[in-house]
């Protein structure tokens, strides 16, 4: 839980956290990265490097390897920290609420403010979602770093929403602003309202009206959203498409088998209100599929290290 993580993170001097930076680099080139290395690399007094990783051990940020040499790599609350730590600096995140708003599967969802006070939504990804939808990019990016892999899909999970809620938002849907993303974490805006499945009684056709708009925007950029239904729309003043990491390129073999299953999933929902999707229409949209897979392939490869 994020509490822990938040907790550890306060008690973290500015030694402990460049040692943290330190055995995140050095991990791709050693699973556990050799103490002697850490030491070396740290430049600080060997008693005041021990106590560091006495610390950060004892909070939980790091493991410890005793064979065939002493070593050490981050935890997954480790690598919280790190984000969080580059939330702080780039003036992105001040606070964290202590409990999630939303536990999934794949993810960890967390309420937050900034320094200047806006009310943020931060997304903490524990899995891998899409890798395979971007094999030939990730895989050549990753393949060198195999202890690392599960790292490294976290942050392509982070990386797909991110660049989805981005082109999305710009071009006028009805999506959370991505604020920030660093590892496998997203910042985005804090959308007020409750998810479709929860709604009882409200005005359906002006909440359809906004999400096909939305998916006529999504298509328009070759992105379908792959898991939707009433759990990821969140309905407010305006209706919000929420939960992209899993999105695909229209392009993609398997894209048209994931449009129809969102387009059921939703026709089915507001059909029963007495509302109609317009399928055809938004099916034919993605035949003329749009540029975001190639753009996407290349911020892989730009980005996947961050
Ligand atoms: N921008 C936001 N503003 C307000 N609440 C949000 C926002 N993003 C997510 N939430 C809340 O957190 C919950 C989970 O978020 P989301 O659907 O993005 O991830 P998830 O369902 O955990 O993902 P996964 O499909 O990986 O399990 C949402 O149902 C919603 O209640
Ligand atoms: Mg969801």
């Amino acid at each position: 839980m994020i509490k822990q993580v938040v907790e550890a993170y306060g008690k973290l001097s500015k030694r402990d956290l460049r040692l943290l930076r330190i055995l995140e680099v050095g991990q791709h080139r050693h699973e556990f990265v050799p103490q002697e290395l850490v030491e070396r690399w740290a430049r600080g007094k060997r008693e005041e490097v021990l106590d560091s990783l006495r610390r950060l051990h004892y909070l939980g940020l790091i493991r410890r390897n005793l064979s065939p040499y002493l070593g050490w790599k981050i935890t997954a609350s480790g690598y919280d920290v790190l984000a969080i730590h580059t939330l702080r600096m780039r003036r992105k995140l001040l606070r964290l609420s202590p409990t999630p708003i939303g536990v999934g599967k794949e993810s960890e969802v967390y309420s937050g403010e900034t320094p200047g006070g806006l009310k943020v939504a931060v997304k903490f990804y524990r899995g891998g979602v899409s890798s395979f939808r971007y094999e030939k990019a990730f895989e050549s990016k990753v393949k060198r770093f195999k202890h690392l892999r599960w790292v490294y899909e976290t942050r392509l999970s982070a990386l797909a929403e991110f660049f989805a809620l981005g082109k999305i938002f710009e071009a006028g849907g009805m999506v959370p602003e991505p604020l920030a993303r660093t590892r496998h974490v997203v910042v985005m805006t804090y959308i007020d309202g409750v998810e479709l499945f929860r709604l009882e009684g409200g005005d359906y056709k002006k909440i359809a009206e906004d999400v096909v708009e939305t998916l006529r925007t999504a298509l328009k950029l070759g992105i379908v959203h792959g898991d939707l239904s009433p759990y990821n729309i969140l309905v407010g003043g305006r209706s919000y498409v929420i939960d992209w990491p899993q999105w695909l390129p229209s392009g993609h073999p398997t894209a048209l088998d994931y449009l129809m299953r969102d387009l059921g999933n939703v026709a089915s929902y507001f059909g029963e209100k007495g509302v109609e999707i317009p399928v055809e229409e938004l099916l034919e949209l993605a035949r003329t599929s749009g540029t975001a897979g190639e753009l996407f392939t290349a911020e892989i490869n730009k980005y996947i290290y961050y």
